[in-house]
């Protein structure tokens, strides 16, 4: 079982190289975000939008970039791929829709790293990318889903092998 290594050695990775990702190693991260868990089973009440399309990144980033009013803003940190979380809108549901999304992308952070690919979790830019006008065309998602969180995957030339010297961990209340 190598799990528990995986999630030992994940870490957060914001370089990449541009070597391409194969076609297989895109399928098993769509294969392990689509098996994640999600509420009450509603599976389509949760997209995913796997982006491979360089033009479309940078269309993204750019929009961002003016709607953020940055310069040099590059907040996905020019991925090979890049992965959107959506999930439909719905008042009566509220949380569970951040808790499946949140299931589906640490899902294929952990199979990134399985792979030995880097990725990054995005929330303060999909954030801004959700208030977009043309998103929901932009990402092929119903005008009734939201995009939640995002992955940033490439190829890097930084180690994941070992967990991070200065990794932190949760403080833990054990009640016995
Ligand atoms: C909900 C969530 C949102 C995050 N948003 C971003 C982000 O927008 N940009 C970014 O560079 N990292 C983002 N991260 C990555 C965290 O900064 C990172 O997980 C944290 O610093 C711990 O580092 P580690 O992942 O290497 O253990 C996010 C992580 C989570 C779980």
């Amino acid at each position: 079982m190598e799990t528990r290594k995986a999630i030992a050695i994940r870490k957060s990775v914001r370089s990449f190289t541009n070597e391409p990702i194969s076609e297989e190693q895109v399928q098993e991260l769509i294969a392990a975000g689509s098996a994640a868990p999600v509420g009450m089973g509603a599976h389509q009440t949760v997209k995913i939008t796997v982006i491979q399309n360089d033009a479309l990144i940078e269309e993204l980033r750019n929009l961002i970039e003016k709607a953020a009013e940055r310069t040099n803003f590059n907040p996905f940190y020019s991925p090979n791929l890049l992965i959107i979380v959506s999930c439909q809108d719905d008042p009566s549901a509220r949380g569970r829709d951040i808790s499946n999304a949140s299931c589906v992308v640490e899902n294929m952070h952990l199979a990134a790293t399985d792979l030995g690919l880097g990725s990054v979790i995005l929330w303060g830019c999909i954030k801004v990318m959700a208030e977009l006008p043309d998103i929901h065309e932009l990402l092929q998602i119903p005008a009734d889903f939201v995009p939640l969180v995002g992955l940033a995957v490439g190829h890097t030339t930084e180690a994941i092998d070992k967990a991070k010297a200065d990794k932190k961990f949760l403080e833990v209340n054990l009640i016995h």
